[in-house]
């Protein structure tokens, strides 16, 4: 099988540490597969490995000044930021790492970083402890929650001697999550995608709401997935903890009418509306504008039922592809069928909240993937950007089969 990485773009940014020799086997094995490679280096890196090393193993100039113009007069870091599939930094110190953490632009590895829309792949490696350290690890997580792929450290010797969590990914797994990453390269691109997210919120009074359980993980997930392959994402929230994944356009909303308003604001411009937020079925009917005292008596809240959003796009004469969740607790898959007849959708996803591990507030889910036509595909517990790569393979495939391909 042809590996993913030909013909790809792909910035390998190297940092200041000893692992910084074992990038060159890296880009050697890239450059084997047929990517263009472009190295970035900072100056600490050229401490450890000289530019001349990566200049000779790729052909091409490396990257050390950010203020150097290429052949075009464009600045060069910024110019290549455009133009790669992916950003590969190796090794990613403690320094580094903190410095991507906290959006610096001080050298070409980090302004880079910040410029690119393509996916970030990062390769930790320092010494033992560090990694372990509260401030790398939050640097770490936080580098995460905004989309960005990790792979490794690994536990071994050290190069001072040590044992222990820090050594860098040998280039073999790099490689290996190059190519899980590139497997998607932009087969979505041009596409443009609504998804809605996290749990609306029905005002009682000013400071109070009727909410529900929904983290909004999932439709971020799939917001992240889909910019990743090249889809124009814009991304309809309510209020949730999450970072907005880079390269969305976000639409902040609270209730369910809001939300209404702001999908159909969209529905001629969009190819895909993916409907993963929770919606509340009820609304306070008459909130009040002050806040509601105690007043020691019983309190009687009238409810009004929500539009069903989704539904009503479904039920329109022309609409763009629909995508509806079906979130239960140990329902069966008929009433998932049945659901995504009811409200005229092109796929629903199913799964079974009540399961532990799976659905609400979980990094995970387990869901099964039931099209209007074709067969339902069971997929196993899954980190939820997984969950979401493998409903837009479905996306991707409905869109190319119908006539609204824009594929
Ligand atoms: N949905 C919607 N508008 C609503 C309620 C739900 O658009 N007022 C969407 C959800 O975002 C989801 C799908 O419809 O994509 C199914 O949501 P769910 O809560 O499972 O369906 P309900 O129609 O509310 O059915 P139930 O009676 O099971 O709650």
């Amino acid at each position: 099988m042809t590996s993913s990485v030909v013909g790809c773009r792909i910035a390998v940014a190297v940092c200041g540490g000893i692992a910084a020799y074992k990038v060159a086997s890296l880009v050697s094995q890239l450059v084997r597969l047929d990517a263009q490679v472009d190295v970035l280096m900072t100056e600490e890196a050229k401490r450890f490995v000289s530019a001349l090393t990566f200049g000779a193993l790729t052909h091409r100039a490396v990257h050390e000044d950010p203020w150097q113009l290429d052949n075009q007069g464009e600045i060069a870091h910024i110019a290549l930021a455009r133009s790669i599939d992916l950003l590969v930094v190796a090794p990613a110190t403690a320094h580094t790492l903190a410095r991507l953490a906290h959006g610096l632009a001080d050298d070409v590895v980090t302004l880079i970083a910040l410029a690119t829309p393509a996916p970030v792949l990062l390769a930790p490696a320092m010494d033992a402890g560090m990694y372990g350290h509260p401030a790398v690890t939050e640097n770490v997580t936080t580098l995460q929650q905004r989309g960005y792929h990790v792979v490794g450290p690994r536990s071994g010797r050290l190069a001072s001697g040590l044992t222990g969590l820090g050594r860098l990914a040998e280039p073999d797994e790099i490689v290996a999550a190059v190519e899980a990453l590139l497997h998607w390269r932009r087969d979505l691109a041009g596409v443009r995608i609504a998804v809605t997210a996290g749990g609306t919120q029905e005002p009682i009074d000013p400071v109070r709401f009727i909410g529900n359980r929904s983290s909004g993980k999932m439709g971020y997930a799939i917001a992240q997935a889909a910019v990743e392959r090249g889809a124009n994402v814009t991304l309809v929230s309510a209020p949730t903890s999450l970072p907005a994944p880079p390269r969305v356009t976000q639409v902040a909303i609270q209730t369910a009418l809001e939300l209404r308003e702001a999908l159909h604001g969209l529905l001629d411009q969009v190819d895909v509306i993916i409907q993963a937020a929770a919606v509340a079925d009820y609304r306070v009917a008459d909130p009040e504008t002050t806040k509601i005292k105690r007043s020691g008596e019983a309190l009687v809240l009238e409810l009004v039922e929500n539009p069903d959003i989704i539904a009503g796009i479904g039920a329109l004469p022309q609409h763009p592809l629909l995508v509806g969740f079906a979130a239960e607790t140990g329902a069966h898959l008929d009433e998932a069928r049945a659901k995504l007849r009811r409200k005229g959708l092109d796929l629903i996803v199913f799964n079974d909240v009540s399961k532990q591990g799976s659905g609400f507030g979980s990094d995970m889910n387990e869901v099964t993937l039931v099209p209007a036509r074709g067969e339902p595909e069971v997929l196993p517990l899954l980190p939820k950007l997984d969950v979401a790569h493998r409903l837009l393979d479905r996306v991707r495939d409905m869109l190319q089969a119908s006539a609204r391909s824009v594929l």
